[in-house]
């Protein structure tokens, strides 16, 4: 039985927490496809593109059963293309799971057979968040504890780019 498992985000941008958790996933999946949820009215920083591409480079080391795809609709509709069993969402604290913990219900009831599994975040990123990294890089703080090394080029590039404008 292969067990197939899709991580469903933003990632505008991925973080390290985010990528502990896609390394977690890797080792309890047989296939892991990490969802990129194309969302325009969100105005993301990244393009569903740029984000598609800088995922790809920081799972690289992750192995072959892992992949990137882009996605627009409902979590569950993705998760059925890639004949996926599991949703997997990462956990950084307790104020993390009451939204998670509704999504994991409507996505149940959506589709009673995929179950979501959550993974604790390593305690080190428990405190990471795409958001705040935006802001620290906004203001010319040290991002580099909190993304891959791909993400903190692509971050600083951007906000100097911003910066001009
Ligand atoms: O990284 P995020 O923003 O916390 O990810 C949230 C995401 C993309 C998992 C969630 O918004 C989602 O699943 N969106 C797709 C629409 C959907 O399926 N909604 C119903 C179930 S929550």
């Amino acid at each position: 039985m292969t067990r197939i498992a899709v991580f469903p985000g933003s990632f505008d941008p991925m973080t390290n927490a985010h990528l502990d958790v896609a390394r977690r996933a890797s080792g309890l999946f047989d296939r892991l496809v990490v969802g990129v949820l194309n969302n325009p009215k969100k105005a993301p920083l990244f393009a569903i593109e740029e984000r598609v591409a800088l995922i790809e480079r920081c799972v690289a080391d992750l192995g072959p059963h892992v992949s990137v795809d882009a996605f627009d609709g409902l979590t569950v509709d993705f998760a059925r293309h890639h004949d996926a069993g599991f949703i997997v969402r990462g956990l950084r604290a307790v104020s993390d799971f009451e939204a998670e913990l509704q999504m994991a219900l409507t996505n149940r009831k959506l589709a009673p057979e995929i179950d979501t599994t959550f993974l604790m975040t390593a305690l080190e990123y428990g405190y990471v968040s795409s958001s705040l990294t935006k802001e620290v890089a906004r203001f010319g703080g040290d991002i580099g504890p909190m993304v891959p090394g791909p993400v903190a080029e692509a971050l600083v590039r951007r906000m100097a780019a911003e910066a001009r404008v």
